[in-house]
């Protein structure tokens, strides 16, 4: 299977965040549930939900993923449907469980892009292909905490999605460090949603800020004037 372009997603339900990070144009969209609006201080509602998305798209997201909430597959299935309105191209997540699973079949058959979530196994991955799922969902520091070889699980769901040519892509998740994120790239994985705290990795080196400062000094003591 030819490779994916690579595709990353700000983990991030807080527009001040977003604010920040989107306009870098390195993020096709991010990615919330209601875990990250509980911490962002959000609501957990369809009209809360509708004014991120407007947001997020205004900031330049190409896709956001919105968390479907219920218990039984019925419930999952209609949140999932009023979610899928309230923005351009939205993805609907729902754990992968089995209300989740049966719920990822009816909205699939909707024509509704779903993002099969809290992913911790290879046999998850393989049902959420075989569902066609847009996307699954392992989160690999989650694994790493229960003691499990989190990256190496992770390199393996992608190997599986890859021998079986499914359209379904490895959304790795629970992300702590940048250096993972292109750890996991160097292994294949195409596909990550992570945090601002990660999102840092990818400006924060010291070598360049001097580099870059040195560009500035130089130019300034050439005469260059500051455009604005
Ligand atoms: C994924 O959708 C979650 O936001 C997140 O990645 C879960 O993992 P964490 O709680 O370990 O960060």
């Amino acid at each position: 299977m030819s490779p994916r372009p690579l595709r990353l997603f700000l983990d991030s339900a807080d527009p001040e965040q977003w604010e920040r990070w989107l306009p870098l144009g390195v993020f096709h969209g991010v990615t919330t549930n209601p875990l990250l609006l509980e911490r962002a201080g959000r609501p957990c509602t369809l009209e809360n939900l509708a004014a991120l998305g407007d947001r997020a798209f205004a900031l330049g997201a190409r896709e956001i993923h919105l968390q479907a909430w219920g218990e039984t597959t019925d419930q999952l299935v209609a949140c999932g449907r009023k979610l899928v309105g309230l923005a351009p191209q939205v993805a609907v997540k729902v754990p992968a469980t089995e209300a989740g699973l049966a719920a990822a079949r009816r909205l699939i058959g909707e024509d509704i892009g779903v993002t099969l979530t809290a992913v911790y196994n290879a046999g998850q991955v393989l049902a959420g292909a075989a569902l066609g799922c847009a996307y699954a969902a392992p989160y690999l520091g989650r694994l790493d905490d229960l003691g499990r070889d989190g990256t190496a699980e992770v390199v393996a769901m992608q190997e599986l999605l890859q021998n079986t040519e499914s359209p379904t892509r490895l959304l790795t998740a629970s992300l702590r460090s940048w250096d993972k994120v292109v750890e996991l790239a160097w292994e294949g994985c195409d596909t990550f949603t992570f945090g601002p705290a990660v999102a840092e990795g990818m400006v924060d080196d010291a070598d360049t800020e001097d580099a870059a400062d040195a560009f500035a000094e130089a130019a300034a003591k050439m005469g260059a004037e500051i455009i604005e």
